[in-house]
């Protein structure tokens, strides 16, 4: 018996070593196959000798049958709560009187993030976990031992030597982003309500009867505070006990410090509040503590909140308010998107008045009705949207039976249904099928799309027009002075002060100035100014700006890469767009579609005949031949069944797309049977054999285009690797970077031995720094400019 008493605690030994490894230390020393299979071990030996099993087994994570009820739990040491504070002379005022109350001209406080969780109050006996509390109301709160066994982070058994006869611990136990993303994904799934966010989860986790589920939610812990330790004295500061719970193999969070006065308070709240975005959990805000318990004891406590201790709170990141009605936005490629306009509310440090509702699906999935109150959201810069609804506020109406004694509550409001007609410009909603977004039919007619294609061109990483904000556009596309992008380059001195007058009379806000006959001009001038130095962009940003579906700034910078001119792009059938890199069939088909539309056609070229001409046009690139040959081709023409392989075959047997295009039944012989039936399919459908034909002579001409492999990568800068780092005058960073490459020069992110220039402008940081230890020549603008015209 003794053997086994001892091969069960090595099991357990090993166990909680690797459990430590991995959910805590986030190192694991072995696979999980093995600790599953020790684990399995332990399980069959404690299942055959049930005398074995202790409390601090870890196969007791797995959670046991549903209690029916939580007993109570009197705390030792009641759990108290933290004053808050929200602005910084609050925090200052916490300071001083910290200052005053010990008489020092200097405090140190131990700092680290307020998690948003719920607090946890550990009891270990020698060492082995005997209870777990929730606080409840301070001075009684429930007994969830087995469900927080079943946390992995939280250790069964203290590790080291030197073990209190009773520790009690303080933490809170929550549930990181990503497990409540799986956790509401996988009950979405089943059909059960979803959780409004981390903490829900984690409580409702928490609170379950049977163990078994708490057991499959991943909660997790964080140790912040000691509340009893007998048998060894514990160390004398905050910050010496967080240290010293690590060695007990206690999860304690990475963000924590140790800083002195209001500065160090403030600077750490702006530090944990630039990364709360990043961080794995969510929390609410930091919390300071005086780092001697020495000290803690003189402040003491006033009611029930330690003066020793404030929390410094985050702006709220949600809050309640009403629906006053739901509206949609069109969108630059017609996409529907429905909004809650709210009763204007303060979150996450502004005042939300619409929230995004993301599209039908999810409107009816949360049923948001107007007139309901809703919880707002609004994290970090994200767009504020609504979380849920809170039914019960919802505004009911009694509505009378068939006969007349019953009488049943239905809401007001019926459930929401997206408009079937565009509100903007009255085109049919479609909404294909598998797509959750709904879009409207009207293209560029409908006055929405043109306002956010326009929007988007002017955009600062599209044609950058600085100045040609939303208000304007809006203005222009209303008063019809501006259909197409093309009509901004046509636009006059005068035809901007017609539309201010024409706007303002509109609005009703003609100002007094010019009823005295005064104009204000300078704001025209300036937007004619920028829209005139907008004429000259790196090709890559005006195929971005061009607002083609699916073509973001890198497929951009591809297509301009690759193809070098607008000639090519614009012409470039789908098979061609499909063999480049990154670029899928979809995005290519989106491509060749809007190539296709002569209205886009005629708009590329009004834009070219007012002036507009992208920078830095060069040779397609070399590397396009080995892309261009026929296998590769007919493998991008989407024929079902013909993969790679058997595109090969097929160019065996015909070496040019014209061959094919010609191709009937008997040229096909000799090609296995599926292939043949399936390339004769394909043909056989309207327009194959002109596509093919077009796609033929395409290739021609591309090909013929192609630098020769000598020349390709010949100009001034062939060979040379750069550095930008800082603001240049007058290029920005992607402008520069094009020019160099355009030049055959490399644009590299860091500078080492190999670099040999670095082009340094204004603010520029420690790369310059590292380019003058290490030698490297340093460039300015003006440098780089002569280099280039050389
Ligand atoms: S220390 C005397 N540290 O905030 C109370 N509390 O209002 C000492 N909380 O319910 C608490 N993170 O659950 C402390 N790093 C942290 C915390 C933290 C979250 C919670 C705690 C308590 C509430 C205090």
């Amino acid at each position: 018996m003794t053997d086994l008493i001892e091969q069960a605690a090595q099991l357990r030994r090993l166990l909680h070593q690797y459990g430590h490894e991995y959910y805590v230390l986030d190192a694991p020393s072995v696979p999980d196959a093995e600790y599953d299979r020790i684990f399995r071990e332990l399980q069959a030996l404690e299942a055959a000798h049930p005398d074995l099993l202790t409390a601090d087994s870890p196969t007791q994570r797995v959670g046991g049958a549903a209690l029916p009820s939580f007993n109570s739990v009197i705390h030792r040491v009641p759990m108290l709560s933290l004053n808050n504070a929200f602005e910084d002379e609050e925090v200052e005022a916490f300071d001083r009187r910290v200052r005053e109350g010990l008489g020092i001209a200097a405090a140190t406080y131990d700092v680290g993030p307020k998690f948003d969780g719920l607090a946890m109050s550990l009891t270990y006996q020698d060492g082995v976990l005997v209870q777990a509390a929730t606080r409840g109301d301070g001075a009684t709160g429930e007994d969830v031992t087995r469900n927080v066994r079943t946390i992995n982070a939280i250790p069964l058994r203290l590790h080291g030597e030197n073990i209190p006869a009773v520790l009690e611990v303080r933490g809170e136990v929550l549930m990181f982003k990503k497990d409540f993303e799986r956790l509401n994904d996988e009950q979405t799934a089943k059909g059960l309500k979803v959780f409004a966010n981390p903490r829900n989860a984690a409580a409702g986790s928490l609170r379950q009867l049977d163990s078994r589920i708490t057991a499959s939610r991943r909660l997790a812990f964080f140790a912040y505070g000691i509340a009893t330790c007998e048998g060894v004295t514990p160390p004398a500061s905050q910050s010496a006990v967080m240290d010293w719970f690590a060695t007990l193999g206690l999860p304690i969070c990475k963000e924590r410090d140790r800083v002195v006065g209001s500065d160090g308070l403030l600077g750490y709240y702006h530090r944990i509040g630039d990364k709360r975005p990043s961080l794995p959990y969510e929390i609410d805000g930091v919390v300071y503590k005086v780092d001697s318990f020495a000290q803690q004891e003189e402040l003491g406590f006033v009611s029930r909140a330690p003066r020793w201790a404030i929390a410094h709170k985050f702006p709220a990141q949600e809050a309640l308010t009403l629906v006053e009605a739901i509206d949609v936005q069109v969108g630059r490629t017609g996409a529907i998107t429905p909004v809650a306009r709210l009763q204007p509310v303060f979150v996450g440090g502004v005042t939300v008045t619409n929230a995004t509702l993301h599209n039908e699906d999810e409107v009816r999935r949360k049923d948001v009705r107007i007139g309901d109150t809703v919880i707002v959201r609004r994290a970090g810069d994200v767009i504020p949207e609504v979380v849920g609804v809170v039914l019960e506020r919802r505004p009911m109406i009694e509505q009378t039976g068939g006969d007349l004694f019953s009488a049943q509550q239905v809401p007001r409001e019926p459930a929401y249904q997206l408009p079937k007609t565009c509100p903007v410009c009255g085109s049919h909603v479609v909404r294909e099928e598998g797509e959750a977004i709904a879009r409207c039919s009207g293209g560029l007619f409908c006055s929405a799309q043109r306002k956010e294609a326009i929007w988007h061109f002017a955009g600062r990483r599209a044609m950058d027009i600085d100045g040609l904000g939303g208000r304007y556009i809006d203005n222009l596309v209303e008063l019809d002075y501006v259909h197409g992008v093309a009509d901004l380059y046509r636009l006059t001195l005068d035809d901007f002060l017609e539309m201010k007058r024409r706007a303002d009379e509109r609005d009703g806000l003609t100002p007094e100035t010019v009823q005295q006959g005064k104009v204000a001009t300078k704001w025209a001038e300036n937007l004619l100014e920028a829209i005139e130095a907008s004429k000259k962009p790196p090709l890559a940003r005006m195929l971005f700006a061009l607002g083609i579906r699916h073509v973001g700034e890198s497929t951009a910078k591809t297509l301009a890469d690759w193809l070098g001119r607008l000639q090519w792009v614009r012409h470039a059938p789908a098979a061609v767009l499909r063999v480049l890199p990154d670029i899928g069939g979809t995005v290519a088909d989106s491509i060749a579609d809007f190539f296709a539309e002569p209205k886009n056609q005629q708009a590329l070229d009004d834009l070219l005949s007012a002036g507009v001409e992208p920078q830095g046009e060069r040779a397609p690139s070399a590397e396009l031949r080995e892309k261009l040959d026929v296998a590769t081709l007919y493998a991008a023409l989407n024929i079902p069944r013909l993969t790679p392989v058997r595109a090969k075959q097929l160019a065996g047997q015909f070496p040019t797309l014209a061959g094919l295009a010609q191709a009937n039944e008997t040229a096909l012989v000799g090609l296995p049977t599926d292939v043949a039936s399936a390339v004769l399919t394909w043909l056989g459908q309207p327009d194959r054999r002109e596509q093919l034909q077009q796609l033929d002579q395409f290739q021609a001409r591309l090909l013929d285009a192609l630098p020769q492999a000598s020349e390709a990568t010949q100009g001034v800068f062939t060979g040379k690797t750069f550095v930008l780092t800082g603001t240049l005058p007058t290029l920005s960073r992607d402008e520069a970077k094009a020019l160099i490459e355009a030049a055959g020069g490399k644009v590299s992110g860091s500078v080492s031995k190999k670099t040999d220039v670095v082009v340094a402008g204004e603010e520029a940081g420690s790369k310059l720094t590292k380019a003058q230890e290490l030698g490297v020549p340093v460039w300015d603008e003006a440098q780089l400019q002569a280099a280039l015209t050389t």
